[in-house]
């Protein structure tokens, strides 16, 4: 082996899995292009895991003596404790993890260590390190969406009953309650936890043992593998187990719609911070100020979630892309699948938290929703309704009333601004109507009284069922 055209030895064999065939060292820049090391190092518990795993299967099958197989385990824990502890050293020569653990295995165990590669594939390494790393990543974003569910759950409790304006278009439709609004968004979350363990399912599947991609000699038994690392699931065909990112595709896909709602969260919690809705504020551990403007009160958290529904969106697309067209079985361009996965991975780490926190500091201003509630016309379909209620076609009574509000907005009034005899002369229906209770908010409120609706009766039983989830969740598996 004679150096590349640079002349850098460092990219030698000795960091690489694959020098035999070749005449020259690779070239600096197909060397930098190819490298995965600086960000597939992350996987390192998991690739260790792997060859643990490995080392106990070449032994079980005899390829391994008890005494390579003691002098590799020693050697591997030896490189987990460097690794841990940030004294293991990346070379320059180091192509990926599974390189720099070879290169490191061989450096403590000699010879030794050079036969733990027997029977495996960086192919079906690889895939098997991400499955497990997401399965990690899955459980923690769980329980971190749990804890966002928790937040809101907490302040849809105090706020069971306080009405608020709720929207459609952004215009004021009808009234709610707040804990209504707020457990609307639980629910959502709720969903998302759904979509992350039913990716879980797929992802939790066992690819040791399929080799480069035909499946593999020696008597290695990819089941065996599978009952080792705590796979639930063994891949049926060696071919579709190292191409498949169908596993990184659905998790990507459940943290992208994870991000939407997050950012419709985070945008509502703009608007109602704004001097315009004046509806919360936001605890000051959760907010910051401007660098001019001394008075700001600005709502950052919020802004930020909002953003980061781009860049999942576009780790999902990136990824769906990569694959897109691509020949069985493993293509080096699956080397890009791991990027957006862990961007992904990383962004909802930071943010759950972010916006679970900022949700805890909200503190509402009940008297401005609840005029906000009230105001305007947000009680006409109620008053349609209370026609209906005494014969009169919908049809009919949307026009009558609509008309009313016509007339009362050229006059610069509310429906509340008419007294009660001005509303039974337009609409005698209502002679003997109780006019207090048809135009009590509270009273409205209660009329949504369906499951599902807005009545706080309604809703408390709503928060109940949350809580159960919630709290089923959160026991110990049987
Ligand atoms: N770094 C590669 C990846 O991330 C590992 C597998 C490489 N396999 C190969 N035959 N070149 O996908």
């Amino acid at each position: 082996m004679t150096p590349g055209p640079e002349g850098d030895d460092e990219r030698g064999p000795e960091g690489r899995l694959w020098g035999g065939r070749f005449a020259q060292a690779p070239a600096a820049a197909a060397w930098l292009l190819g490298r995965s090391v600086g960000f597939d190092v992350r996987l390192w518990p998991y690739d260790l895991a792997g060859s643990q795993a490995h080392a106990d299967e070449l032994r079980r099958v005899g390829v391994l003596s008890d005494a390579d197989h003691a002098a590799i385990v020693t050697a591997l824990d030896a490189i987990r404790v460097e690794l841990a502890s940030g004294a293991f050293e990346l070379r320059p020569g180091d192509e990926d993890l599974h390189g720099a653990v070879e290169r490191r295995l061989v450096e403590l165990a000699g010879d030794t260590g050079g036969r733990l590669r027997a029977g495996r594939s960086r192919n079906d390494q690889i895939v098997s390190d991400l499955r497990l790393y997401l399965r990690d990543a899955v459980d923690r974003l769980v329980a971190a969406v749990r804890d966002l569910q928790a937040a809101l759950a907490d302040s849809a409790e105090r706020t069971l009953d306080w009405p608020a304006p709720g929207y459609t278009h952004l215009q004021r439709a009808q009234p709610v309650t707040l804990g209504h609004h707020l457990l609307a968004h639980a629910w959502a979350l709720h969903r998302d936890v759904g979509r992350l363990r039913d990716a879980r399912v797929r992802i939790d599947v066992s690819c040791l043992g399929s080799g480069a991609l035909a499946g593999v000699t020696l008597g290695l038994d990819p089941a065996a593998y599978a009952e080792r690392l705590g796979f639930a699931a063994v891949a049926p065909n060696s071919m579709d187990a190292v191409a498949d990112r169908d596993f990184a595709v659905e998790f990507l896909a459940a943290a992208a719609l994870l991000g939407v709602h997050l950012s419709r969260l985070g945008e509502e919690v703009v608007l109602w911070t704004s001097a315009e809705f004046g509806w919360a504020v936001v605890g000051d551990a959760f907010s910051t100020g401007s660098s001019i403007m001394p008075q700001k009160r600005n709502p950052d958290v919020a802004e930020l979630v909002r953003a980061k529904a781009g860049r999942l969106v576009g780790d999902l697309v990136a990824v769906l892309v990569t694959l897109k067209g691509l020949p069985l079985t493993y293509d080096r361009d699956l080397q890009e699948d791991k990027e957006p996965v862990f961007d992904a991975v990383d962004t909802l780490e930071v943010a759950l938290p972010a916006v679970a926190g900022m949700i805890r500091s909200l503190r509402f201003d009940a008297a401005r929703l609840a005029a906000a509630a009230g105001g305007g016309f947000a009680l006409a379909t109620d008053v349609a309704e209370e026609l209906v209620r005494r014969g009169v076609a919908f049809r009919q009574a949307h026009e009558r009333v609509g008309g009313l509000v016509a007339d009362c907005e050229a006059r610069g009034v509310d429906l509340d601004g008419l007294d009660d005899e001005e509303l039974r002369r337009t609409l005698p229906e209502l002679a003997d109507a109780d006019l207090a209770a048809l135009r009590s908010v509270p009273a409205a409120l209660a009329r949504r009284d369906a499951v599902s609706g807005t009545a706080p009766r309604r809703v408390a039983e709503q928060l109940a069922r949350l809580r159960a989830e919630l709290r089923a969740d959160a026991a110990p598996a049987p």
